[in-house]
């Protein structure tokens, strides 16, 4: 019923969206990540079910149910979400990367238990691809939606990640805010748009605030085609 009622706004788009962490593998019982939950994310991709779009979801095992008719692909380091998304983004009308992608990854991936030794450790770490930025690249590239989890100069940052990845709109939030942060069910978000102007949400569940980000875009995307 309520599908029939709601304006099934984005009937006929397919959107990528990329959720929560990346693990980067260190040996076969150790990885790094971050505090990434993935809720963000699945609720972009529930809403956008909801909206009436074909939803691929690119994630690791976050411990959150995929929704339904979401078409999963599961990765587990920033390298996995590369090559999902490259591969997939050719369909999307518009790509979506809430993930938090690690940055950097160990150098050397050991294929046996470290064992402990004398002293400190260092271990080498080398940057990954950043995944927005090469699709920013991209002739053919989608409407893109980034995402900025800041813990200061929240506009200045988010601005500056718009123009360096060329991506159409910055969703950033500022974690060490009260309701912002990472495991919660809500967030405080502000989208950065490429004319310059940006616009902030209240906070909001995490739902509601993943259907004013696609509300948003839906408008961004009609202004363009006219
Ligand atoms: N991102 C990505 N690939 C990476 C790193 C980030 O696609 N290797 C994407 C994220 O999914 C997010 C956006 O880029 O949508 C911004 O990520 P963020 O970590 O805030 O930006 P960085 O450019 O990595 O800068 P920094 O971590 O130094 O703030
Ligand atoms: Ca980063």
């Amino acid at each position: 019923e309520y599908f029939k009622e709601s304006k099934q706004e984005l009937k006929g788009k397919t959107i990528l969206i990329t959720a929560g962490p990346t693990k980067e593998i260190i040996d076969p019982v150790r990885y790094l990540t971050n505090r990434s939950s993935g809720k963000m994310g699945y609720a972009l991709a529930e809403e956008a079910v909801k909206m009436g779009a074909q939803v691929i979801l690119v994630s690791g095992d976050v411990g959150l149910k995929i929704p339904d008719q979401v078409v999963h692909v599961p990765i587990v380091s920033a390298q996995d979400m590369f090559e999902a998304v490259m591969k997939n983004y050719k369909h999307a009308d518009i790509v979506i990367k809430s993930a938090a992608v690690a940055d950097y990854r160990p150098k050397e991936v050991f294929s046996q238990k470290m064992k402990k030794k004398e002293g400190n450790l260092v271990i080498e770490l080398e940057r990954t691809k950043d995944i927005l930025k090469e699709l920013g690249l991209k002739q053919d590239k989608p409407y893109l939606v980034g995402f900025a989890a800041e813990t200061e100069k929240v506009d200045e940052y988010a601005w500056g990640k718009l123009e360096r990845k060329n991506a159409d709109m910055i969703v950033a939030n500022d974690v060490s805010k009260e309701g912002a942060g990472f495991a919660g069910d809500t967030n405080i978000v502000t989208m950065y748009k490429k004319n310059h102007t940006k616009r902030a949400l209240p906070l909001l569940s995490k739902n509601e605030t993943a259907k004013a980000i696609l509300d948003e875009v839906i408008q961004e995307i009609k202004k363009s085609d006219q």
